[in-house]
């Protein structure tokens, strides 16, 4: 009865074949393999004829009864593809996967640091004000008390264009055009890149980012600045944030300080960070010496101001533990993507 061994073998690679069905495009090319008119079971029916008397209705029987079962069984498989939804059938891809999700992008940390900077001063009624990279030794120097042969001068090493034209070596100029335009009472922060020839390094970039601040009015005091400084670096780096100023010189401030913060990694107990100080310095200030108001043609007499200047890419890399300042300007995307 080899008819019959036959039958049993289409059975058999019929359900393999439907088990690994998972489309109904596959599940179509199987109804016609087996089911079609040109198909497995009704090439064996159409021959019947040619069996003997007592195959005939056995074969006959059994080829009509996995007719029956194959188109059950595919229509129960069709069911189950269309339970899932609509699929790669519709589609051209299967919408049951997971997603791949877009790439995201997100502010740079300078931004970040910048933004959060600027945030601060402005809820305290400071306005945002910025100016030219390229600028003149009058705006750089002259007016902020800083005379051509001055040896301050070093200490802020300039990239010269040519003539009287630089970049500028700090945002300080901003002030000085401020000034120069309009009448006291104001407060403003004046964000922007300055430039100096440094070798570059893990701490220096012959261009960084600076925050400047000044107030000016008919009598603002040092403990004005102190407080603002305070609120400053409470809000910017934690409540339990200690400072600490330090006499230095500036030429444009008189007296000037530099600022320090209590150690943000031990709190002031002595770390690596801090050199096992336990004070971060992260600004210098002071109050407006009478030459700057005087270059600009205040009356020195009615003026009282205080200015500070922070260094960005120095508060950042304090916050988030950075310790190459070339990482913000390498654009390495496996660096930027952990600032979420
Ligand atoms: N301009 C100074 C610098 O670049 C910072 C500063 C600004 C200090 C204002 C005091 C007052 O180092």
């Amino acid at each position: 009865m080899d008819i019959l061994k036959k039958l049993t073998q289409i059975r058999e690679e019929f359900h393999r074949a439907a088990g690994e069905a998972r489309d109904l495009k596959g599940l179509e090319s199987i109804r016609t393999k087996y089911l079609g008119r040109k198909g497995e079971l009704n090439s064996i029916l159409r021959n019947l004829s040619s069996l003997s008397g007592e195959e005939k209705p056995i074969v006959g029987k059994e080829a009509n009864v996995l007719k029956k079962l194959f188109t059950e069984t595919l229509e129960k498989i069709k069911q189950e593809i269309e339970d899932k939804g609509p699929s790669e059938e519709i589609y051209g891809f299967d919408v049951t996967l997971p997603g791949v999700p877009p790439p995201e992008g997100n502010a740079h940390p300078l931004t970040r640091t910048l933004s959060r900077i600027c945030e601060i001063f402005v809820s305290l009624g400071f306005k945002i004000m910025e100016g030219d990279e390229i600028e003149t030794e009058f705006y750089n120097f002259e007016a902020l008390n800083i005379p051509l042969d001055h040896p301050s001068r070093d200490a802020f090493d300039t990239f010269y264009i040519r003539d009287k034209y630089l970049l500028r070596s700090h945002t300080s100029n901003v002030q000085i055009h401020l000034m120069q335009k309009q009448e006291p009472p104001f407060q403003v922060i004046m964000p922007g890149r300055v430039y100096r020839p440094d070798a570059v390094d893990a701490s220096h970039s012959f261009m960084f980012h600076q925050v400047e601040g000044l107030m000016v009015s008919d009598n603002i005091r040092f403990s004005d600045l102190k407080g603002v400084l305070l609120l400053f670096c409470r809000s910017m780096f934690g409540e339990d944030i200690n400072m600490r100023l330090r006499p230095h010189f500036f030429p444009f401030t008189e007296p000037s300080v530099e600022v320090d913060i209590s150690c943000i990694i031990c709190g002031g107990s002595g770390c690596r960070v801090c050199k096992g100080s336990g004070w971060i310095e992260i600004l210098g200030a002071g109050m407006v010496d009478p030459e700057v108001f005087k270059a600009v043609g205040y009356d020195t007499s009615a003026c009282t101001g205080f200015a500070f200047g922070m260094g960005v890419e120095r508060i950042a890399m304090l916050m988030h533990g950075i310790e190459d300042i070339r990482l913000f300007f390498e654009n390495d995307i496996r660096f930027l993507n952990q600032f979420r």
